[in-house]
């Protein structure tokens, strides 16, 4: 009788083997395809899918495990646009064009650079109506905060680690994604106890970034696909 339950646990291994594979290879493919969301359906997300996301956010590892994050979820339009527009300077603001680089720090408000290569002396762009989500296009946003006073001396790294599960996990359940920092500007300035105060966040952390989530909007050109990403021989070595 044991030797006969003992064939059919190893014959259900087997079986399930190929499978096991194919949900390891997607995983690699929803990685490998992924590409920032640059516009967002206003759907909901629903709240099963939201909770598996911060799940895979408070899986993360980080130095010494101190955890250093805490996740601020929003999605009340209301209080996105309130923090939007308190980003006083600097920053990509929304709707500005897509692939355009961040202003430089103390640029003025609403100005983007001009894109890379173009002739000296050309004016700063106003931001555009062309697609290039911020703050406030997207159902949901989490505020990454980080807590500068743990003893990990990686805070930063570990807050990375855990937006990048949160990414992975919200491609995986089929949403799409968009990381900025330009609003930990507004997140961090004069207001930051104000927000905090309203986010439920400790006023001893800061934000390090806003991860933008919903289901992408296809219809709006450059909503997704990712940029190019460098080769293997210009980033990668080995030593055999
Ligand atoms: C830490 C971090 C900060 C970012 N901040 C901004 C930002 O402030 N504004 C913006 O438009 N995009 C921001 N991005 C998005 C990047 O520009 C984007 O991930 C990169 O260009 C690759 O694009 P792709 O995923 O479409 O290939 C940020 C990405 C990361 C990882």
């Amino acid at each position: 009788m044991m030797k006969r339950m003992l064939i059919l646990v190893a014959a259900l291994v087997l079986l399930c083997m190929p499978v096991l594979n194919a949900s390891a290879q997607s995983t690699v493919d929803v990685i490998v395809s992924a590409g920032t969301t640059q516009a967002f359906k206003t759907d909901a997300v629903s709240e099963e899918d939201l909770t598996a996301i911060l799940q895979a956010g408070l899986s993360a590892a980080s130095a010494i495990n101190q955890q250093p994050w805490h996740f601020a979820v929003i999605t009340n339009q209301e209080t996105m646009k309130e923090i939007g527009s308190s980003m006083s300077m600097g920053g990509m603001p929304a709707g500005a064009p897509a692939g355009m680089p961040n202003p430089p720090a103390g640029a003025p408000a609403g100005m983007t650079n001009p894109p890379a290569g173009a002739p000296e002396g050309m004016p700063k762009m106003p931001a555009s109506s062309g697609a290039k989500a911020g703050l406030g296009d997207s159902p949901v946003a989490i505020v990454v905060y980080m807590n500068e006073g743990t003893a990990s001396p990686d805070a930063n790294f570990d807050c990375g680690l855990a937006t990048q599960n949160m990414v992975i996990a919200a491609n995986a359940l089929g949403l799409g994604s968009k990381i900025v920092s330009a609003p930990t500007m507004a997140l961090n300035g004069d207001k930051h106890d104000e927000i905090c105060e309203k986010l439920g966040v400790d006023k001893a952390y800061k934000a390090v970034a806003v991860l933008l989530l919903g289901y992408a909007d296809t219809d709006v050109d450059g909503a997704t696909g990712a940029s190019v990403r460098s080769s293997m021989d210009e980033k990668v070595s080995f030593s055999r």
